[in-house]
């Protein structure tokens, strides 16, 4: 029986086969059942699709390339062809939905440890809602990918957005054209430890 913890995958190949308006509404639907810190539910969610997706494509390739000759990040310039690679998955995914933290602090404040802590509490509501999603997609049969390569253009694509919060994450949404086998996980006793 199908397990969409046990068998759910990144998916980065998708057919072109329309994703219905209603079933992208189920999904973050599951999205919005996550917990959140205090119930406070601290996300929005900004679907891209049709000739808004050119658009969006358009500034994240803009943010890929200024990320080479201004880059935000450094440190991680080994991961800018990585994020390209991201970007034609993008390009093949019929759906984008853009994951916001609609109590995100701005990038460049500077945070007192309370601040912090509070900005960790929402983003891993946030997490947990973008979870959900990836499992009910799997259980309806789509493909997800979940997306941080997005940072590379993090100012490009929040100035395209123009809405509320700090961007979190994309996830890609379609049909899957592959199924790939399980990425390997750190064995089980590496990660626990015990205290009794
Ligand atoms: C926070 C986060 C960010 C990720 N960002 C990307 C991304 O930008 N591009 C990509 O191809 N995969 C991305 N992934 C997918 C991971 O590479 C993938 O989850 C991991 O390799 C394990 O594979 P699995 O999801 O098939 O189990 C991301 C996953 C997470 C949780």
């Amino acid at each position: 029986m199908y397990n969409p913890i046990e068998d759910r995958r990144s998916i980065r190949s998708f057919s072109t086969r329309d994703v219905p308006d209603e079933v992208v509404r189920a999904l973050i639907a599951a999205g919005t059942k996550a917990p959140s810190s205090k119930n406070r539910q601290p996300w929005r969610f900004v679907v891209v699709k049709g000739a808004a997706k050119q658009q969006m494509l358009d500034a994240f390739a803009d943010g890929l390339r200024r990320e080479e000759r201004q880059p935000l990040l450094p440190g991680s310039k080994q991961h800018l062809a990585g994020a390209r690679y991201t970007h034609a998955i993008m390009k093949q995914a019929p759906v984008t939905v853009f994951v916001m933290n609609t109590l995100g602090c701005d990038l460049y404040q500077s945070r007192s440890p309370e601040e912090k802590l509070y900005d960790l509490a929402n983003v891993q509501s946030v997490g947990a809602a973008i979870q959900n999603i990836l499992l009910a997609a799997a259980e309806a049969g789509l493909g997800s990918l979940w997306i941080c390569d997005i940072f590379f253009a993090y100012e490009e694509l929040r100035g395209w957005l123009q809405t509320d919060g700090e961007l979190v994450a994309a996830i890609a949404l379609g049909y899957p054209l592959e199924s790939p086998n399980p990425r390997p996980r750190k064995p089980l006793d590496d990660v626990i430890e015990w205290r009794e």
